[in-house]
């Protein structure tokens, strides 16, 4: 997603600003921009695409002497990745750059009444500052004042860079809910959105907390905290390579997206969650209401995230939903319903067979939605409406946090159909939002349960094959959860409803046989305990994920309780995607590289 760098000091500014978001690439952008002050005042260049543009725009432009920069990688939420969108967002003497979500940006930019240049949220951020600041005579240090004043207007997430004419040498600087680093090398100062850009500059990195926020030189910063006491700043060692930055101190792509999932999730919620209901701009009541059915079409794991939508869609909206695997659907002559949408959900919006599978339905004149991580992708061109799935690029080639992204955005459609349909009121919606809010928590990833996961991955790299079972939505999460494994183990795993077994796979059941069984409490245990029962019976060894403890298992992996299954389903999915990650790596194997797959399957 988004990144940050920024720089103090007297060395050339373009090309330490340009290298740091180099490092940034990989985060994924479809616009960037940087702005630099200096003596002969204010200059800002932007390009849309790739950061070869911006840098063919600046030519050979250098800054010359003492200089205060900052810079920009944009990935779309607010509107589309154009120029005047790109960041640094500017007004008449300052510029700023904002990673997150400001969620009350159409309140504030009603209250400032004035035009603005961009699409953007952020924009509203650089209007308050000029505003603040123009109010704000015959204080101590009235930039600071109005820097403060205008955090206290922002709801939402952030991480700012703010620099003023009026400032020269000076950066203000905020963080609250996304990363934000600084630190101090000979050349001057140096900020970055991760550290990858910081590796190499300088040694040594502070990393702001929530809520903190102030204002550096090139050689000292003020720092203070939310409730806007000054506090004392402690810097850590960075990472030695820039490599070792990107993976954040973890050993693969893979294990960084798993544990990062949290943020994802939160950022998905973030300004979705209003009065009390829950709110997708994107969708509009009038479009989605005259809709009667929906039809989810996708590949792979994107395809699993569709069965899982279906049960939610039909189960909170009641809405007919039906599901379709894309290569299978392009060919078999379908009948759809004029009146329905046609759903695609793609990580990466280039997936051949869903990108045809959209244009045929839209021939049949339906609808269209798409579920997608990349904006301007070939998918989102092609659909009447997008769910941007804001999870940030997705580098391990087995997905982790493009699933859990895609089946809460799924989630909150179901919510938000369902409650435009009458049908979510009351104690029921009550306890949908609780459940809402709660998943971020849900899907931290618990440290006794990943070091458990890592001891018992021992026990399973070998017998004739493993099956995932589960029932209702667990029988999706079933499916992924084999996927994952074989995938990158390149063990043979299937997913398959537990209550099938006995009608044909029960067969293959012996003690070579490993059986992970999704047993949630909270969504027919019973039914699924007896389904393993009769697998027990014939010596199949059990791997039981569950919050209870269950006499017939080999193994218990267990899980914290819940009364929603929709939280029983993410926290059973971190264990699926870290069981499947630790037997690949006992196995020796590429975990973020696995053999014959490619991330964006372009090809049919
Ligand atoms: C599995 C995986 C693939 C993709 C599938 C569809 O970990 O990544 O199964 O889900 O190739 O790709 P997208 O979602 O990009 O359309």
């Amino acid at each position: 997603m988004c990144g940050i760098v920024g720089y103090i000091g007297h060395e050339p500014a373009v090309s330490r600003l340009l290298g740091g978001l180099r490092e940034l690439e990989y985060r994924g952008y479809d616009s960037a921009g940087i702005a630099l002050l200096q003596a002969d005042g204010l200059r800002c260049f932007k390009a849309v695409g790739k950061l070869s543009n911006l840098a063919a725009k600046l030519g050979d432009f250098e800054s010359c002497g003492p200089v205060t920069a900052i810079g920009h990688t944009r990935w779309a939420t607010h509107g589309k990745p154009t120029e005047a969108n790109a960041h640094p967002h500017g007004l008449t003497h300052s510029q700023v750059v904002h990673n997150g979500i400001i969620e009350n940006h159409v309140a504030l930019r009603a209250a400032l009444q004035t035009p603005f240049l961009s699409q953007t949220d952020s924009e509203v951020i650089v209007h308050l500052f000029e505003r603040h600041l123009a109010l704000r005579t015959g204080v101590e240090d009235p930039a600071l004042a109005a820097f403060r004043a205008t955090l206290d207007d922002l709801e939402g997430a952030y991480a700012i860079l703010l620099i003023s004419e009026t400032e020269p040498g000076r950066i203000f600087f905020a963080r609250k809910g996304s990363p934000l680093q600084l630190g101090f090398a000979e050349g001057g100062c140096h900020f970055a959105s991760s550290d990858a850009p910081l590796v190499g500059l300088c040694t040594e990195a502070l990393y702001l907390e929530d809520g903190q926020w102030g204002v550096a030189n090139a050689e000292a910063l003020i720092l203070f905290d939310a409730l806007g006491r000054e506090v004392e700043p402690s810097s850590r060692l960075l990472p030695a390579t820039s490599l070792a930055a990107r993976k954040e101190g973890f050993r693969y792509f893979m294990e960084k997206e798993i544990y990062e999932q949290p943020r994802v999730l939160a950022d998905i919620l973030t300004g979705r969650l209003r009065n009390g209901a829950v709110v997708l701009d994107e969708l509009g009541l009038q479009w989605l209401l005259p809709i009667s059915s929906v039809t989810l079409c996708a590949c792979g794991t994107s395809y699993h995230a569709a069965l899982a939508g279906s049960y939610l869609l039909e189960r909170l909206a009641r809405v007919p939903a039906r599901v379709e695997i894309a290569s299978e659907f392009r060919y078999r002559e379908p009948v759809l319903d004029p009146t329905g949408l046609f759903v695609v959900i793609s990580q990466s919006g280039e997936t051949a067979d869903t990108l045809e599978a959209i244009k045929l339905a839209k021939t049949q004149g339906l609808a269209t939605l798409a579920l997608c991580n990349v904006d301007n992708s070939s998918i989102v061109r092609e659909a009447a409406r997008t769910l941007l799935l804001r999870a940030g690029i997705e580098k391990g080639v087995a997905s982790t946090k493009a699933f859990s992204a895609q089946v809460l955005t799924l989630w909150l459609l179901a919510l938000y159909w369902g409650q435009a349909r009458g049908l979510l009121a009351g104690e029921r919606h009550a306890i949908e939002l609780a459940a809402l809010n709660a998943v971020r928590d849900v899907m931290r990833v618990q440290r006794g349960t990943h070091e458990r996961i890592q001891r018992l991955s021992k026990r399973y790299l070998h017998g004739h094959g493993f099956f995932f079972i589960g029932r209702d939505l667990f029988y999706p999460l079933a499916l992924e959860g084999a996927l994952k494994l074989k995938e990158i183990s390149y063990l043979h795993a299937e997913g398959y409803p537990a209550g099938e077994m006995k009608h044909g796979p029960i067969a293959l059941a012996d003690a070579e046989l490993f059986t992970i069984a999704l047993m949630a409490r909270s969504s027919l245990y019973e039914k699924v305990k007896s389904n393993v029962e009769e697998l027990s019976a014939r010596e199949a060894t059990i791997i039981a994920i569950s919050t209870e403890q269950f006499d017939l298992a080999d193994d218990l992996i267990q899980i914290r309780p819940y009364a929603h299954p929709m939280l029983e389903f993410f926290e059973m999915l971190v264990v699926v995607q870290l069981l499947a990650m630790e037997i690949a790596v006992r196995l020796g194997n590429d975990v973020d590289m696995p053999r014959n797959l490619a991330k964006s399957v372009t090809v049919e």
